[in-house]
């Protein structure tokens, strides 16, 4: 068997193919040990009543090649067949990239596997590119970006996240011993139901070394795990196939999204810093500004006087940046009209947007603004201008959600025109954060005949790439009605993710904890605001509401119109200390502790500890201070925690005792 082998910071990942050529297979993935021997997932024994390719660790599994196993590729032609045998016919490996070719002269098809393992990180991509050689058209029916083997034994703990509106990011496990478990949307958006993201561990052991899967891809998706009988796990990936299936023409190529596939031998948690890291590496050095957002203090309710005032006490306790939210822009007085007409409204502005961010550079404020390019109002003036520009099924009316619409974004001049109302908003004024909403699924299908899902999706990545190389300095942030937008293919081309409208403390705390399983926190915008739980209603302290906010990009929604001066007070103190402790918790690695978290950074760490108030919080029962033992530290080091000084080794051991109050932020400094 020809092996390759991709080396990242502590992990290998070992591919091979046999000398009949007829597929590549997972030889080892783990950490680099596993490429040092044996495979870990060949199997030894005879297959009964299968072909062998069914039973084989394969790497890319084509439909004629493989029965009754899972499959990635279906393809056919006007032969009447669905199948495809391709043979090897080479391999390039050039530092941390590797291509293997597949040729099937029958159908004239070639598949190319793509690998990327960086070398100072855990993961590897994967991307599959399909060429149609020959003269007749060929569909993908099944159109995966990669099968991702994983060596368990005994079945596994299946880790996925699944939510709505209001509750995204919440975490499930079940344990798969047999069979499949499916995650996907159809909703033309990544979606508040699930992730795109699995992670599987041994069911023997499912703390242990655990992998995950995340596809790039922010249109329709699905995910799947599979758990053959001698207990070993296959994750597929890629985007979600269609009625119709894709067409490729003779001479056309289609290339799928990365699929990422991580490992780490710490567990879960380990397999998060995995996609942290990974994530990390796209991100820009900008300026992560503590914001302020109107959304949930004024909704559309857009005065610029009132704003103003909001303004000023978003200055007070040390915001930097103000952001106008939804109701901005003519026409918009409620979710019923305006969208798409993206022009300043002079009710809203009466000396204008420039005057009104001349106001704002007075007090120390940057601006940003809200926008949702993708939507169209049906009563806006686009609409009657460009009833074309309207997806929608043909012979029908186009689906409803929240009263808009959505363009047509697989259209080029539709995409032209985004850009160019983008491009002119942020060229007319001194715009430096764009808030990009999306309030609805895209349900229309247009002709299926036609890649909708990947121009659309293809037509959206341009427009963001096309923001970054043309308007540098303007820092994005990416929302869909909540967190119906959160995967890799955004975390590549926007600077911080808004995961939910939920923002009362508890709920959002279970929230955060369940983004960052598989987002890191540079990604993860988070508001104090006024709001109420949606789930776990109980109260609070504002202090509460800071700290659940600090563990990611620090924002206000609150109304501060309303707040008193004790409480300004508070945010005053958190703001400082947030923009003191800011880059360990964009750039720290996250260890989750018994009550809280640390952000481990290059020299001091810092710790949020939270009191659910699943305990004695009263202290009406005798108690004992509690401990919470921290990780990443130097036990020959000692460190200043608060007021304390304390050796590294017995914060290790024993870790820190914080008092009653209902959550803490503790610095943990080097000394001497
Ligand atoms: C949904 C977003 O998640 C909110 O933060 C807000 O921007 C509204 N849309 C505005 O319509």
């Amino acid at each position: 068997m020809k092996r390759w082998t991709l080396r990242g910071a502590s992990t290998a990942y070992v591919v091979g193919v046999p000398e009949h050529g007829q597929w590549a297979s997972l030889v080892a993935w783990g950490p680099q040990a596993v490429a040092d021997g044996p495979s870990l997932t060949e199997p030894v024994g005879t297959e009964h009543f299968l072909p062998r390719a069914d039973v084989e660790p394969l790497e890319y599994a084509v439909r004629g090649v493989r029965y009754t196993s899972p499959t990635e590729l279906v393809v056919s032609g006007p032969d009447g067949s669905d199948e495809c045998r391709p043979v090897f016919v080479g391999a390039v490996q050039d530092e941390d990239r590797l291509e293997l070719t597949f040729a099937d002269a029958l159908r004239s098809v070639r598949v190319v596997l793509h690998y990327r393992m960086p070398a100072d990180l855990d993961v590897v991509e994967r991307w599959v590119a399909v060429h149609n050689d020959g003269l007749d058209e060929l569909t993908l029916h099944e159109h995966d970006s990669a099968g991702f083997v994983i060596p368990t034994s005994h079945g596994a703990v299946i880790r996925s996240l699944w939510g709505e509106w209001n509750s995204e990011f919440q975490q499930e496990s079940i344990t798969l011993r047999r069979g499949r478990f499916t995650v996907d949307s159809r909703q033309g958006i990544t979606g508040h139901s699930y992730s795109p993201f699995l992670s599987a561990a041994d069911a023997a052991a499912p703390d242990g070394t655990t992998y995950g899967v995340q596809l790039a891809w922010s249109g329709d998706w699905r995910l799947s795990a599979d758990v053959d009988t001698t207990g070993q796990t296959r994750i597929q990936a890629g985007r979600a196939p269609s009625s119709f299936g894709l067409s490729l023409r003779p001479g056309a190529s289609w290339v799928s999204p990365v699929a990422v596939g991580g490992c780490s031998t710490a567990g879960p948690d380990g397999l998060a810093r995995v996609f942290h890291a990974y994530q990390r590496s796209f991100a820009r050095e900008l300026p992560r500004r503590v914001l302020y957002n109107s959304w949930f203090a004024t909704e559309f309710d857009i005065r610029a006087e009132h704003q103003l005032e909001l303004a000023q006490r978003a200055a007070s306790v040390g915001a930097e940046l103000f952001v106008v939210d939804d109701g901005w822009f003519t026409g918009r007085v409620d979710d019923k009209s305006g969208l798409g007409d993206w022009e300043v409204d002079p009710a809203a502005f009466p000396a204008g947007l420039d005057a009104f961010i001349a106001d704002l550079g007075e007090l120390g404020l940057d601006f940003g603004l809200w926008v949702e390019p993708e939507a169209i109002s049906p009563s806006s003036e686009l609409a009657a201008e460009h009833p074309e520009w309207v997806l929608r099924t043909p012979g029908r009316e186009p689906v409803q959600i929240r009263n808009q619409w959505l363009l047509d974004l697989s259209r080029d001049d539709v995409a032209e025109w985004i850009w160019s109302s983008l491009d002119r908003l942020l060229t007319a004024y001194d715009i430096t954060y764009l808030k990009w909403d999306a309030n609805r699924a895209r349900l229309d299908a247009g002709d299926r005949r036609r890649d909708l899902d990947g121009l659309a999706v293809g037509n959206l990545y341009t427009i963001l790439d096309r923001l970054r190389e043309q308007h540098p300095r303007v820092f994005v942030e990416g929302c869909a009605g909540g967190g119906a937008r959160v995967d890799l293919g955004m975390a590549a081309r926007v600077d911080t993710l808004w995961p939910s409208d939920n923002t009362a403390p508890l709920d959002r705390l279970k929230i955060q904890r369940g983004f960052l399983t598989g987002y890191s926190p540079h990604l993860m915008s988070s508001w104090v605001t006024d709001a109420e739980g949606t789930h776990d209603g109980r109260e609070r302290s504002l202090d509460f509401r800071f700290h659940v906010a600090m563990a990611g990009g620090l924002g206000i929604g609150a109304d501060l119109s309303r707040w008193t001066d004790e409480q300004l007070a508070v945010a005053r103190r958190h703001v400082l200390q947030y923009r003191e402790i800011r880059e360990v918790i964009a750039h720290g690695t996250v260890h989750w502790l018994d009550g809280g978290v640390q952000y481990v950074g290059a020299d001091r760490s810092v710790v949020f500890l939270w009191n659910t108030g699943d305990g004695n919080v009263r202290g009406t029962l005798p108690t004992r201070p509690r401990r919470v033992p921290l990780v990443g530290l130097d036990p020959h080091q000692n460190y200043r925690v608060g007021e304390e000084v304390l050796p590294g080794s017995y914060l290790l051991e024993v870790g820190v005792s914080p008092g009653d109050a209902g959550s803490h932020c503790l610095v943990v400094d080097p000394v001497g």
